[in-house]
């Protein structure tokens, strides 16, 4: 028989819950002794599947367990933090899902107890576990690209409504994620949001984000759960190469040998202030659809957790990477109209 060093509880098995929970319990080493739900159902849902885990109501009960040395949040945003902070205050390393907490100064205090008590905190910003992702990630810092011009991306569905968060705080903690990991976590010069409700007043269905970057780069995401096709697109625009990454494409990367570019003719030409046609030359050469060897997000990610507990190691989506993710929707939140 392995010996478990890593001994888990998981606080919340709903929809997304049952994911980490085959996950984290296929990892060598890894035991998850307690998922922690309010709902009855919840509970037997985890006996019936999962019969090495035991399924309690009281939070309190794992969290005094000391054999048990990490938690795994999987509840509502709006309780993320207030579990994340017991699980520091009880000595717990804890990963929690995206978004971390729901304010900047949330996150700040989580940082403080991580670090006065050497835990680990990770944020389930899964996509920087995806294999497409890092892959447009190499293409960005290689410089084959070229310089960044544009992001867009596009997360739409006609999808499952919530009501505790819109649309922006549902679904673009991905994105955000995404596009802060491409280009090397800069802080954003500035926010702009155009949203709307109109299903359930005050939580927005569609949104529209705006994030300007140092150095002339923008980026907008489009979120929505009231829209008639399922996308999951993102389009990075370069000055010399323009990549598209289709998440529920079969090829889900095309890299785009397009481009304007500006023609210098020595002695003629020259002068960019007043262009004309003639001064530019378009380049559209061949798409190249690369084969991503894929292997699921989820596993990458419960083994960055397991190994940053192991090793005291620092995730890719520990707390600087979930803190700027937090700070652009916090930032787009008090843009929203009353
Ligand atoms: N990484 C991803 O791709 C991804 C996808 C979907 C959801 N999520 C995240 O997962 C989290 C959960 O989302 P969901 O869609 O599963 O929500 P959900 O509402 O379906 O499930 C939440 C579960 O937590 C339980 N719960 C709530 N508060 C509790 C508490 N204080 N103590 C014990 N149990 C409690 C509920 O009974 C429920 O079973 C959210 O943070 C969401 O953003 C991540």
């Amino acid at each position: 028989m392995t010996q478990n060093d890593v001994i888990l509880a998981q606080i919340g098995c709903g929809y997304w819950g049952p994911n980490l929970l085959r996950n984290f319990s296929s990892l060598r080493g890894c035991l998850v002794k307690y998922v922690v739900d309010s709902s009855p159902e919840r509970r037997t849902f985890v006996e019936t599947n999962f019969p090495r885990t035991k399924a309690v109501e009281s939070v309190s009960e794992v969290m005094q367990d000391p054999e048990v040395n990490g938690i795994v949040v999987a509840t509502p945003a709006g309780t993320h933090f207030e579990l994340a902070k017991q699980s520091l205050l009880s000595g717990k390393h804890v990963f929690v899902e995206k978004p971390l907490a729901t304010r900047v100064s949330e996150v700040d205090e989580l940082d403080c107890l991580a670090k006065e008590r050497e835990l680990v905190v990770m944020a389930g910003h899964t996509f920087l576990y995806n294999a497409a992702v890092r892959y447009v990630k190499r293409l960005v810092d290689s410089g084959e690209l070229g310089e960044i011009r544009y992001i867009y991306s596009q997360r739409l569905n006609l999808g499952r409504i919530r009501s505790d968060i819109d649309a922006l705080w549902n679904f673009a903690p991905h994105d955000i994620s995404i596009i802060q990991y491409w280009l090397g976590d800069p802080s954003p010069v500035a926010v702009h949001r155009l949203g709307m409700d109109f299903i359930q007043t005050g939580v927005d269905d569609v949104v529209f984000l705006s994030i300007v970057y140092p150095n002339k780069v923008i980026a907008n995401i489009h979120v929505s759960w009231l829209d008639p096709q399922k996308v999951r697109k993102m389009i990075v625009v370069g000055s010399r190469k323009m990549v598209v990454y289709d998440d529920v494409a079969e090829d889900k990367i095309a890299i785009y040998d397009k481009g304007i570019d500006k023609k210098a003719i020595l002695g003629q030409n020259m002068d960019f202030d007043n262009p004309r046609p003639e001064l530019f030359s378009y380049r559209s050469g061949d798409i190249l659809m690369p084969q991503v060897q894929f292997t699921e997000p989820l596993k990458q990610e419960a083994e960055a957790f397991v190994t940053s507990m192991r090793t005291g190691g620092k995730p890719i989506t520990g707390i600087p990477h979930a803190r700027n993710v937090v700070d652009i929707l916090e930032q787009a939140k008090a843009l929203k109209p009353e």
